[in-house]
């Protein structure tokens, strides 16, 4: 399949969710080093994607789920935002979230719920489950040395952050 037919099945698949203003708004925070939340999520989701078609797995979950793991909605340094352990309870946030934004399967659910695992969160209970966890820990480590630059992805696929609404 050429690259830009990956693109556009990827596209398809998330197309609803890359339209919404909670996947957008990601793009307001930082994740790792100076990757914000939606490059991160979008460079996890696109590589599981990939993974999953090549070992023959669902994509649509691999993407939907690999691009909502990190939905949690705020700045993880701002420790006013979240009152727990960031660690352990930002899959329950981003699960809450991906749940009130799209009619989630029950896979793609335990994808969320499971991407930490084994630091916390739930024990991934799919082969997709398993694939987003190690591709996420992956990407991340990525990011923080600093070897890739996902924001490209995201300009190659046309999604637009959400800017801040003033003040
Ligand atoms: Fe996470
Ligand atoms: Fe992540």
């Amino acid at each position: 399949m050429s690259k830009c037919k990956r693109e556009h099945e990827f596209l398809s698949l998330t197309r609803e969710l890359l339209d919404s203003d909670q996947v957008r708004m990601m793009g307001r925070w930082r994740h790792h080093g100076p990757v914000t939340t939606l490059d991160h999520s979008l460079f996890v989701a696109f590589s599981s994607y990939r993974l999953a078609r090549f070992l023959g797995l669902d994509t649509r979950a691999a993407a939907r789920g690999g691009l909502l793991h990190d939905l949690y909605l705020y700045d993880s340094r701002d420790k006013s935002a979240h009152p727990g352990n960031q660690c352990f309870d930002h899959p329950r946030a981003a699960a809450r979230n991906a749940a009130a934004l799209t009619n989630l399967s029950d896979k793609e659910r335990n994808i969320i719920l499971s991407h930490m695992w084994p630091l916390g969160g739930a024990l991934p209970r799919s082969r997709e489950a398993w694939l987003v966890d190690l591709v996420d820990t992956v990407c991340a480590a990525l990011e923080l040395v600093r070897i890739c630059r996902p924001s490209r992805l995201r300009e190659r696929l046309g999604v637009r952050p959400l800017a801040a609404s003033p003040a």
